[in-house]
């Protein structure tokens, strides 16, 4: 993770900021920008991170965001995809939505609990059955290659390795 972080970052779904206080930011002076939905979960990755002094945004990533003018140069999608509703194509909207809020040739890094074209043991699948059906997980549809396709048709540079069943992906916005 720590190759794909810039000096000037936004984290999407910051959940309770557990890698933020674990990564490591290439320079000490740090812009680090927070978005979730969730204002609780804002809260404490807020605090866990109060030594870069983080910019909070709520906001739904599913919907277009407010106007940025200071724009980040890499953004992090840990784990939020396979929470999403939708399927890949829906739910990649939300790289439409982060498009103007990035500088051109900006870092996009991620990983998501993918169901198809990745191994899953059967505690996987019966895990990810239980999830999906208590909406902790909505990822019935996720796959491989959607998720390679709908990278692919928006940035350059795309990257994706697969450890179980688990994507890790990495892309360069557009250069210009
Ligand atoms: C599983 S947590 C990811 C935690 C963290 N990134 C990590 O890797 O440990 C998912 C996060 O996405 C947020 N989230 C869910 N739906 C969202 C949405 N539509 N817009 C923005 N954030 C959302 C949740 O509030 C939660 O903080």
């Amino acid at each position: 993770m720590n190759q794909s972080l810039t000096a000037n970052h936004l984290d999407v779904g910051v959940g309770t900021g557990f890698y933020l206080e674990h990564c490591t930011f290439p320079a000490t002076e740090v812009r680090l920008g927070l978005l979730d939905l969730n204002a609780n979960s804002l809260e404490v990755t807020a605090k866990r991170a109060s030594r870069y002094t983080p910019e909070v945004y709520q906001a739904d990533i599913l919907q277009p965001l407010p106007e940025q003018s200071q724009k980040f140069d890499s953004v992090s999608l840990n784990y939020l995809l396979h929470c999403l509703p939708g399927n890949l194509e829906t739910k990649a909207t939300l790289f439409d939505h982060l498009a103007p809020w990035l500088n051109p040739g900006a870092t996009i890094s991620g990983s998501t609990i993918l169901q198809a074209g990745v191994p899953r043991s059967f505690v996987a699948k019966r895990l990810m059955h239980v999830y999906n059906q208590k909406q902790i997980f909505s990822n019935v549809s996720d796959n491989l290659d959607a998720l390679q396709s709908q990278l692919s048709s928006r940035y350059t540079d795309v990257e994706l390795e697969v450890i179980g069943c688990v994507a890790l992906f990495r892309a360069h916005s557009n250069p210009h």
